[in-house]
Parts: structure tokens; sequence; C-alpha cells
């Protein structure tokens, strides 16, 4: 989850390189790192620092130095702490070779110790490993393409390089094996990245690394290979992006204004969904009779995502009737797995970059599965590697705690699973469009409560609960994964300790942590029977002496009494109900965070794009 940048061509780079890593500062945040060889004398230059990239951009400030070829870093950290030592790029013995690296080296350990002895190492990382072995490989092997075929035959694990050569000042050498990395053509000069936002504005030609590839670029040519040294054509993409990430349209964080963008995300959502027509079924790999004939799905992705993929379980089996399994990717990859040829399997990941979910979907293709993508990042490797692919249309998210990418994900899976259900007959075009402006009234709703509850929330309650040291989320039903994904917000961004459960699990066990202290968040349902049960539980709290806040629908008055405190959300579709409390919820977890003073768009430890497993 660290971020890669290079440069070789025409201009000076420290600047541009430092903006591209500020623009992927997203991915880690623990240290950050630069080196370039300077344009007078090739002389290499550099400076590392622990910490954010601001720190680096000081050092930058007392140490001048530029070049026109370079590279750049930003961390999160995996093997060592955030330190100076740790930070990239790391070098050989001699300082020959520099190199970035996003992904980890999973035989590290065995190949320092072939190497320790001939060579002085200085750092805890793994990285550091490949920058001395591809030393000793440039000594061994006549050409710089040949050194690199030896040192991806030597390294096993996911990897995104760039190496920055002394002897070799007019190129820079990548590799990729799992980690995403890519080069932006410009005129007279290659940028290089692991994501193209970093270069976004300077082209918009892009060539994506394939999986086991490496590339040695100039300033004017690109030799790309595969791992046995074949030669391979390259595939220029005009990629349409801006970036647009450093505005908060005046708000002080990125979280707040993404939770404020998500009337107008969830309606592009929706709008581009409904705009397909037939193009849907070319879009997601399927045809309209498959489609029909899809007798399972299984969501398979992480966090946030697969909280939303959770909620839309409901969805699919309720209107669609479709048998629905969510799978945690981590989790996933390491259990038996039975393919079934009319399942259909779905990556969900607001980045299209998380490794574990990556690998989950290589190995539901490998079985020869169908795949679709459902993502908020046309140009990511999920949407690459999927079969077909959807997309939601958020916008970029900047904030490490994922808002509008969630409720954007729930809505376009609720759209989905309407979008079957009609394929299928089981609903007809009417109930279709109704469908669609339950969407847009709830999008409505979710903003509208943020407005009614802003006042006491940000005036009373979040003082009263930011000092808390447990908080633990309640719901039924479609309620439940939601408040796992309430208890995540909070816990992501306040670090309190913040437990999601299903009510009716609470006596077997967690009822045992309620106190008059621990707040009790508990999410409501319309239906009936479910909604009895929730009141059930909420007096099994208050007998002793539980301190309960309420997230109810209007007419819920026995919960609303049971609360200390209440929020009261008007009545929305049924199934619907997550997405009406999510601009509260959201909103709530951000006041806690604000009132500790916390760092709330880029949480301790935490990076938004999990390109590690
Ligand atoms: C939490 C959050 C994470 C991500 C998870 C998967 O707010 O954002 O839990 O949801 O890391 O990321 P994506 O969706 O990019 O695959």
């Amino acid at each position: 989850m660290c971020s890669v940048v290079g440069y070789v061509g025409n201009a000076y780079c420290k600047d541009l390189l430092v903006e591209g890593l500020s623009r992927l500062e997203y991915r880690g945040y623990d240290s950050a790192g630069f080196a370039c060889l300077s344009a007078d004398d090739n002389r290499l230059m550099y400076a590392k620092s622990p910490g954010r990239l601001i720190q680096l951009k000081e050092l930058l400030d007392k140490n001048p130095m530029d070049g026109f070829i370079g590279i750049g870093h930003t961390r999160w950290s995996t093997h060592g702490t955030s330190t100076q030592e740790n930070a990239h790029p790391h070098f050989d013995c001699k300082k020959r070779i520099s190199i970035v690296h996003n992904g980890i080296i999973e035989n590290h350990h065995t190949l320092r110790g072939d190497l320790l002895g001939k060579h002085l190492f200085v750092s805890d990382t793994d990285t550091e490993v490949v920058a001395h072995l591809f030393e000793s490989l440039c000594a061994q092997y006549a050409t710089c393409k040949d050194a690199l075929l030896a040192l991806a035959a030597r390294i096993e694990g996911a990897y995104a390089f760039i190496i920055l050569d002394n002897e070799s000042p007019d190129q820079l050498i990548l590799a990729r094996h799992r980690s995403p990395l890519c080069i932006g053509i410009g005129e007279g000069q290659m940028y290089a990245a692991s994501d193209p936002i970093a270069f976004a504005g300077k082209t918009n030609k892009v060539v994506f690394l394939p999986d086991a590839t490496c590339a040695i670029i100039k300033k004017d040519s690109i030799e790309l290979f595969d791992f046995k040294g074949n030669f391979l054509p390259l595939e220029v993409k005009t990629v349409d992006f801006a970036w647009l990430g450093a505005e908060k349209d005046g708000h002080e964080h990125h979280m707040l204004k993404e939770i404020y963008e998500q009337k107008r995300a969830i309606h592009a959502t929706v709008s581009s969904l409904a705009a397909m027509g037939d193009t849907l079924w070319s879009s997601i790999g399927l045809t309209k009779e498959q489609s029909r004939a899809i007798t399972s799905l299984s969501f398979i992705g992480c966090g946030t995502s697969w909280h939303a993929a959770r909620i839309a379980q409901f969805f699919f089996e309720k209107i669609a009737r479709i048998p629905t399994r969510v799978l945690l990717a981590s989790e996933f990859r390491y259990m038996p797995f039975f393919p079934e040829q009319k399942s259909m399997y779905v990556a969900i990941s607001q980045s299209g970059e998380t490794a574990d979910t990556l690998e989950a979907l290589r190995l539901v293709k490998d079985m020869g599965m169908a795949t679709i993508a459902l993502t908020n990042v046309a140009s990511s490797t999920l949407v690459r590697e999927a079969g077909g692919f959807l997309l939601t249309h958020a916008g970029q998210e900047m904030a490490v705690a994922s808002t509008k990418a969630f409720s954007t994900q729930v809505a376009a899976l609720y759209w989905l699973a309407n979008r079957l259900a009609l394929e299928k007959e089981i609903i007809t075009p009417e109930q279709m469009q109704a469908a669609e402006h339950d969407l847009f009234v709830v999008a409505q709703v979710l903003e509208d409560t943020i407005e009614l509850y802003k006042h006491i929330i940000v005036e009373t309650l979040a003082k009263r609960y930011a000092h808390k040291t447990k908080a633990i989320f309640l719901g039924r039903h479609i309620s439940y994964p939601f408040a796992m994904e309430a208890a995540l917000k909070l816990k992501e961004i306040s670090y309190i300790f913040s437990q999601g459960y299903p009510a009716g699990e609470l006596k077997h066990g967690p009822l045992a942590l309620v106190d008059a202290e621990t707040p009790i968040f508990l999410f409501s349902h319309q239906d009936p029977l479910i909604y009895q049960k929730l009141v059930a539980n909420a007096q099994e709290v208050k007998a002793r002496s539980g301190h309960i806040i309420a997230f109810v629908f209007e007419g819920q008055d026995e919960l609303c009494k049971l609360a200390d405190q209440a929020f009261v959300f008007p009545r929305v579709a049924p199934l619907l109900e997550p997405l009406a409390m999510t601009g509260v919820m959201q909103f709530f977890a951000y006041q806690v965070a604000k009132e500790l003073e916390l760092p709330i768009d880029k949480p301790r430890n935490l990076a938004k794009s999990v390109t590690v497993e």
C-alpha cells in the first residue's frame, strides 16, 4: 500500500514527483522519500523522512536537489517501523542502485541470508534485499535486462518497483508482479506510478504493465517484456481522468466533503446504470439468457465493501430471489472452493486494487467461473482482470474512511438486484422505475437527516461520547451488517473500540459488556416483527442500566422511549433503511473523531488502497 513514482525526461522532476506522491499519499503515509540523479553530473541525491510527505517536503526545501530522472515513495510499513532507515528509496552498498517498492517480498529472509557477509544492510525492510541482490546480478549479467530477469526469477511475492541505476542515467527499470504499476507517456518524457492519478493532467496516454512483466523506460522509449524475456506489444490506453482530489470545497476534511457528496453520488450512480440499457449485459459480460439462468451469486470483498455486499445479500435474495453468499476475500482464498457453473462471482472494491480481493478474483477466474468487478475506479486492475464490470460514480474518494463509495455500492447493488428481478420477470418495468425513484428518495433522506441532526451532534453528542473507551453496535436482519459498518467507521477514525453484533446474539455473551458507561447504538428496522425483536433487545439492555442511542423510523415510539438518545428517520422503501441512516451515522463518527482532534482523513496505521495481503 505504498506508492511508487518515477520520471525520466526533459524536465526537472522533483516538484512533479512530490506532487505525484501527494496525490498517492492515501496509499500510505508512514514515511516518504525521493532520489534523483543530479542534472550536472549524474550524482545520486536523495532525501527520506519518517512521517508524512510534508516532512519530506521540508527536508527537500532545506537540502535542494533536482534532476531529469528520479523516483519517489510513500510508505505503509510492512517490514520495520517508520524510521528514516526504513524509508524508501533503498540502496545497495555502493549506492549504485536506488529502489522504491510497493508490495511484499515473501522470500526476503532467505535472500538476505544468502547476501549477508557480502552486503551491509542498514534497514529492516524486504526492499533493501532487492537493491543488494540486483546490484550483484548487474555484476554477473551482461545487460540490465538479463539482470532484471534473473532478479524476477529469484524474488517471490508481490511487487511493483522502480529502480534507478547510476550507471544507466537515462533509464528507469520497472517490474511488476501482482502490485499495480503503470507508465504515462509524455512528449519526451515518461512517468511511472502505482496509480495514473499521480500524473493526471500531464498525460492521458497510459500503459498498464500486465502482471509478471518488466519494463525499461527512457524519455522516448519503452521496452516491455515478460519474465521469460519475450518482448510484448504496448497497449496504450487513453485514460480520461482529472485530478480533483486536493479540493475540500471549504470543508475541514475530505471525509466531511465526501459525506455531503453522497446524494449527488447516488444520483450519478443510479442515473448512469439506468442509462445503460442493454449495454448492461455486455458490460457485465453476460447475455440476458445467462443472467436469467444465474443460480447463485457470490460477493467477495474486504472491509466496508464487504459490509456493502452483506447488505446487498438481502436485495438479491429478497428481490431477485437469487441465493447469495458474501465472502471475505482474505478468508475465501484459503478455504475449500466448490465452483458452480451457473454461479456469478462479484468482486466488490472501491479502489479496485485491494490485493486480497484481486487474488480471490484470480482464483475464481482460474476455475473458469464468470466474474464481475463492482468498483469506483474505471482504470483499476480489478476492471481489467474481471470478466465484466459495473462502475459506481462516487467520484474520487480521498478520506481513508469510506463514505460515498459505500453508499454508492449499496445503491448500485439495489439497482442491480431489481434489474435482475426485472429480467427474470419477478418485477414489472413500473416496479423497476419505482425502485430507481426509491433510491433517489433515500438519497434525499440521507442528506436531509444530516441537516436535521447536525447541530445536536456537533454541539452536544460528539462531546458526550468522544471520551468513551468502547461502543457496541446492534442491528438485526439488514441493519446488522449496517451496524458492523457503523462500528468500523467509528473505530477507524476515533480509535474507540467498537464492535458490531446481531442484536439477537446479545444474550449469548456480549450482554456481559453492558454497563451505564458503554454507548449502545441500535439500528432499527421497519418490518414490524423485526422491530418488536429489537424493542425486546433494547429492554434487555435497559434492564441492565445500559445506555442506548437508537436510530429509529417514524412511529417507532416504543424504541424511541427506551433510548437515551434517538435519531428518527422518515420511512423509506423496505431494504433501503441502511442508506437512510448512513449520513447521520457517518457524520456522528466524524464529529467524535473531530472532537478528539484526530487526523480524520489519514487515521493512524491505515491506508486507502490495501495493495498487500
Ligand atoms: C473502511 C474502508 C476499508 C475498505 C477496504 C477495502 O472505511 O474503506 O475497510 O473498504 O480496505 O477496500 P476496497 O473497497 O478499495 O477494496
